[in-house]
Formats: structure tokens, C-alpha cells, sequence
């Protein structure tokens, strides 16, 4: 009697197609799942007298075996048969699917431009680390300890006394690079910068700044002068003019804000420039004495100059960027404006 139904769903399994997903799973449910037939065979194991468990546990296993093997066999069909079926559907006419490229970030656009004007120049790059100490942001500069300069750039520190902090400014890097090279130093440093200022439209926490230094026998304001109108050209344009107003840093003597005429309303004035025509984009300044003496540069016989200029400031006026924010909310609406960049 259980060898005559055995032997009845042995042929049916042997018998069996399956030629989609739904029809592998009827035959899975029908012979593979707990409740399939095959599983009653199991569930009846029970009702069978003892002497013969043995045999019968045999005979189902055989079975059980058989419909796993057959199971395999379909989803091996199955499977090629989809493909096969792939490969017939490929159209080649059809246009491309609309593969999307990325874009280059416009403050990468920006960095790079202001590195490559500055290359052709004579100037090379350099780096230093964003987590930097006392003497390298500080003190090597000529900002001495409870100076009121030291607090214009409010400070997240990490550590106090030493103090260790997110550098402020990316001056930091002169001290680095005088340290450790001889003069002629001609090299631009850009990188990110940290200080302790509410979010808004026109400050940010993080923002990038791009070092100057130039480091050689006879180096005077004009040749910081002509650099930067140099620069000022290169990047916003022929027409573009550069005034150069005194200011005050502690590392430079004499020290002046860069400024470029407005690049919205060419200097006629409007709220970009609030009605001046002129719009800053950094400040600059003879290296102090003292800082070169700080570096182990002889002063009588060196002198230089420095700058340091916002990288987010000059991509605001570049490409009439009104809002900070914009540069790190990654709104792809806004970054895919500068496509045509890549
Ligand atoms: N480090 C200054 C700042 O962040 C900018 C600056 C001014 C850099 C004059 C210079 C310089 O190299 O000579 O406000």
C-alpha cells in the first residue's frame, strides 16, 4: 500500500517541469515544503509498526532525495531559460540608459584654478595638519599670549595647556614650511579651516582659505602687489581691479586687506559690495621680522611676503554664489550647476 503511493509520487516527481518562478514554487510546495506530500511520508513514519521503520525510513529517503535532486534541476532550467530569454530582448537600437556623471564640487573647481594660476608662477604646494598646536597657529606668528588678536579668530580647541586646536587660519603652514626648507620658498598652501562662529549666510564653522608665502633676498611690497593683481586678473578677468587697504595681522608689517572690485556690478556699487564697488577677498603683508626669526630664517638677509585668501569668497564672487551654506548642504540642484566644470 505506502510502496504503491510511493511509488506514485516517484514518477509524478520524475515527471515534473517547471518553466517559471511561480511553477518552481508549486513544485517546491508540492514536494520539497513540510506539507508536501513528501512531508506526509515523514509525518507518517509515526503510524508505521516498528519491524518495519527501518525499510520504510529508507524508501522515503530515497524519495525525499530524489525530489531535492529533481528541485535542483528545475531551478537550473529555470535560471537558463531567463537568460536566454535576456539575451533575445536586448535591443541595440534603443537609445543608452541615461547614465549620470557627477560634478566637480565648485570649491574643488575653485581650489584648483587658484593652484594652477599660482603654479605658473613659480609656486609650489604644500600642506599641514588641520588638528595644529600653539606655536604653529599662534605663536610663531607673532600673536603673543593673551593678545586680543588671538581671540578675532574664536578657537575650538581640543586640548589645553599645551593648547592643541583646529587651526584657524592656514598661515600655520608658513611656519611649517619655513621651518623646514631654506629660502627661495615660493608656495601656496590650501586647506580647511576651523573656527568657533554660528552658521549663517556668510560664516561658517569650516571654510577653506589658500596661503601665500614668498620667501627670498629682495623681496618687496611690489612684488606682493604684482602677484596678487596678477592673480586678481587671471581669475575674475582682465577688467578686474585690486586696491590694496592697511590693516593690522600680528605676522605681517606692513599688512593689508586685499580687495578686487565688485564682480556683480563691475564697481558702480550694489548690496554684494553694500554700495562700495569693492568686495574683500584676503589679507596680505610683509612677514614680520620676527616670524622669520621664529622659523629660523635670518631676517637681515631674507625678506617676504604673505597672503591668505578665502576659497568660499572667491567662488561666492565667481559664480554669484549668495549663500555660504550652499557649499556643504550638497543639494544636488545646486552642485549640478557646475557640470560643465568637469
Ligand atoms: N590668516 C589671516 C586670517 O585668517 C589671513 C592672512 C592675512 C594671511 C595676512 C596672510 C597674511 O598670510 O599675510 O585672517
Amino acid at each position: 500500500m505506502q510502496q504503491e503511493k510511493i511509488d506514485i509520487i516517484k514518477s509524478q516527481i520524475a515527471s515534473a517541469d517547471a518553466s517559471n518562478a511561480e511553477q518552481l514554487e508549486a513544485y517546491r510546495m508540492q514536494y520539497i515544503s513540510k506539507k508536501s506530500v513528501v512531508g506526509e511520508l515523514f509525518a507518517e513514519m509515526r503510524n508505521v509498526p516498528n519491524e518495519e521503520k527501518k525499510a520504510y525510513g529508507q524508501l522515503i529517503n530515497e524519495v525525499k532525495i530524489l525530489a531535492e535532486e529533481k528541485f535542483q534541476e528545475l531551478i537550473e532550467r529555470v535560471n537558463s531559460s531567463q537568460n536566454q530569454s535576456k539575451n533575445q530582448d536586448i535591443d541595440l537600437t534603443l537609445p543608452p540608459s541615461n547614465v549620470s556623471v557627477g560634478s566637480v564640487h565648485p570649491l574643488t573647481a575653485t581650489r584648483q584654478r587658484i593652484i594652477e594660476i599660482f603654479e605658473r608662477i613659480g609656486f609650489n604646494l604644500s600642506e599641514g595638519p588641520e588638528i595644529e598646536d600653539d606655536w604653529h597657529n599662534f605663536t610663531a606668528l607673532n600673536f603673543p599670549e593673551n593678545h586680543p588678536a588671538r581671540e578675532m579668530q574664536d578657537t575650538f580647541f581640543i586640548e589645553k595647556g599645551p593648547d592643541i586646536a583646529l587651526r584657524t587660519h592656514t598661515s600655520s603652514v608658513q611656519v611649517r614650511v619655513m621651518e623646514n626648507q631654506k629660502p627661495p620658498i615660493r608656495t601656496l598652501s590650501p586647506g580647511r579651516v576651523y573656527r568657533n562662529e554660528a552658521i549663517s549666510a556668510r560664516a561658517h564653522c569650516i571654510f577653506h582659505q589658500v596661503e601665500g608665502l614668498y620667501v627670498d633676498e629682495n623681496v618687496g611690497f611690489s612684488d606682493l602687489k604684482n602677484t596678487l593683481y596678477h592673480f586678481a586678473k587671471e581669475m575674475f578677468g582682465k577688467e578686474t581691479k585690486v586696491r590694496f587697504r592697511p590693516s593690522y595681522f600680528p605676522f605681517t608689517e606692513p599688512s593689508a586687506e586685499i580687495d578686487i572690485s565688485c564682480q556683480l556690478c563691475g564697481g558702480a556699487g550694489c548690496n554684494v559690495c553694500k554700495g562700495t564697488g569693492w568686495v574683500e577677498i584676503g589679507g596680505s603683508g610683509m612677514v614680520d621680522p620676527n616670524v622669520l626669526e621664529n622659523c629660523g630664517i635670518d631676517s637681515k638677509k631674507y625678506t617676504g611676503f604673505a597672503f591668505g585668501m578665502g576659497i568660499e569668497r572667491i567662488a561666492m564672487l565667481k559664480y554669484q554664489i549668495k549663500d555660504l551654506r550652499l557649499f556643504t548642504e550638497n543639494d544636488i540642484r545646486f552642485l549640478k550647476q557646475f557640470k560643465a566644470m568637469t
